[in-house]
């Protein structure tokens, strides 16, 4: 079963605010936005759009192991970026903080490469389940817990085009 858990309006205000503190921390400077596959690759595309920086947008894929539901930690790039950033000022665009063991491993790795700045922009934040520390910069909603999927966030490689994001829920208990 799924509950709609943030409306289209929902959504459009939080980009809309992470869009201008962004705008407002890089003051017409360029900025690269590192769109991480797939699960971001429509809230980048909203977000790009209402920033007017002189802004570039580069794709990354990396696979975790792990089952549907959940990452290990340990990741292995598929795609790497195609831009050299380095002394460049990035923005990490993400879906999920979840563990934290994803963008950690991701951070690292760009960090190595000497970009000017690094920041990481997040559409959900759940912090309760962090195992390792990482903080997103730009946070859109922090949620307690629960399965999200919508706006390219998927299970199973499903519902990334929902253009709402909803909680699914196991069908066991009170019903
Ligand atoms: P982490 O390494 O545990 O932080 O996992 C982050 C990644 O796990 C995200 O980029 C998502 O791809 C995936 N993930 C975590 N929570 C969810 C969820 O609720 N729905 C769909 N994917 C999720
Ligand atoms: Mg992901």
């Amino acid at each position: 079963m799924m509950k709609k858990l943030f409306s289209k309006e929902d959504i459009e205000g939080a980009v809309k605010r992470l869009a201008s503190l962004i705008e407002k921390d890089f003051e017409g400077e360029d900025i690269l936005f590192v769109c991480l596959l797939k699960g971001s690759f429509v809230f980048t595309s909203d977000l790009v759009r209402c920033i007017r920086n002189p802004s570039k947008v580069d794709f990354m894929r990396v696979s975790s192991y792990g089952n549907a539901m959940e990452s290990k930690g340990e990741i292995s790039v598929t795609k790497d970026l195609e831009e050299d950033i380095k002394d460049r000022n990035v923005v990490i665009v993400e879906d999920i903080i979840d563990s934290g063991l994803t963008l950690k491993s991701i951070r690292e790795m760009l960090e190595k490469r000497k970009p000017k700045m690094l920041k990481i922009c997040a559409l959900v934040d759940k912090r309760a389940r962090r195992e390792v520390e990482i903080e997103g910069d730009y946070i859109g909603f922090t949620i307690d817990d629960g399965f999200i999927v919508g706006y390219g966030i998927d299970y199973a490689e499903l519902y990334r085009n929902y253009p709402e994001i909803y909680v699914v829920e196991d069908d066991k208990g009170t019903g």
